[in-house]
């Protein structure tokens, strides 16, 4: 059985069953993601990139000139694009885990920027990633926006720290983008827009589950609720139940009761204090950090 395979059968027979919300990126996934970033509730994506664009110059100035810039969760990379304008890296490697996804994204990228050396890396950043040998060692940053660091509980997220770290050397840098804590209303609303875009994100996992395990899962059964949850600082994602089911997969099965939920995602909101010394447990002692007029969003450009 694959590693992905076996991940899932495991959390979805665990009490309370979850899911990992990498499981959201198939292709369908990161076209609602995409879509789930331009919404209006949905202020973490124009609000990094407005403050980034405000902060330009001291972001270029902190960073300099000449890196190898290396994306962790690229995505469709247009946030990659206006940074390699802004930075004029020496080399630009997207890592992600919807690997088709990612050479589409980095061809399109690489068609703005045609000079520059460009690499795809098909990889899930929760392990350890192994960089193609023509990655640049020197002068390295990883770039990791979005709040992204957000989906992985503190343990998690220091371990991935950490291997940012290993990745960066003693010259290198990270570039990471996080969420501030704000009023609740407007998180929630955020996790619940009208359109109900992220309610079709959420519940498209259960499609790529049953692609990835061959299981059952009928998505009528299921409805999207996300809530915020003051004592841990975290939009909490889940999939309900509406009615008593049973979800069959080859050598397995799970049975649901009425009401009984899958946790498919965790979205912590950071306060700078907080984040700070997250990143220097991480073995990033000094940091710079920028936030917008409101104080929603933080980019952090941390160094060894
Ligand atoms: C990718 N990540 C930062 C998003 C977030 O806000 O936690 C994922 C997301 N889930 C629902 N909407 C967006």
């Amino acid at each position: 059985m694959n590693d992905a395979a076996h991940e899932i059968k495991a959390s979805l027979g665990a009490t309370p069953a979850s899911l990992s919300p990498k499981f959201f990126y198939d292709a369908a996934g990161s076209a609602l993601f995409e879509k789930i970033t331009q919404l209006p509730e949905y202020y973490p994506t124009r609000t990094e990139a407005a403050l980034m664009q405000m902060h330009a110059p001291e972001l270029r100035a902190s960073i300099g000139p000449g890196v190898t810039l290396i994306e962790f969760g690229a995505g469709n990379c247009t946030k990659a694009s206006t940074l390699c304008t802004l930075l004029e890296p020496v080399q630009f490697v997207g890592v992600d885990i919807s690997g088709d996804f990612l050479v589409q994204s980095v061809k399109a990228l690489q068609a703005r920027h045609p000079r520059l050396d460009m690499h795809a890396v098909h990889a899930d950043i929760s392990h350890a990633v192994a960089l193609p040998s023509a990655v640049h060692s020197a002068r390295r940053l990883v770039f990791y926006p979005g709040s992204s660091i957000g989906n992985f509980d503190p343990d998690a997220a220091l371990q991935l720290l950490q291997r940012m770290r290993n990745c960066v050397g003693g010259d290198g840098g990270l570039l990471i983008g996080f969420d501030l804590p704000k009023d609740p209303a407007l998180l929630e609303a955020a996790y619940n827009d009208a359109q109900g875009v992220t309610a079709a994100f959420n519940l498209n996992i259960l499609t790529h589950v049953n692609a990835l395990i061959g299981s059952n899962f009928d998505l009528r059964e299921w409805k999207h609720h996300a809530y915020f949850n003051a004592a841990e600082s975290r939009i909490e994602m889940h999939l309900q139940a509406q009615t008593p089911t049973r979800v069959l997969w080859p050598g397995g099965e799970r049975i649901f009761a009425k009401g009984e939920t899958i946790h498919t995602e965790n979205s912590y909101k950071y306060s700078a204090a907080r984040f700070t010394a997250l990143l220097g447990q991480a073995g990033f002692p000094t940091a710079r950090l920028w936030t917008d007029d409101q104080a929603w969003f933080a980019v952090a450009h941390a160094q060894p």
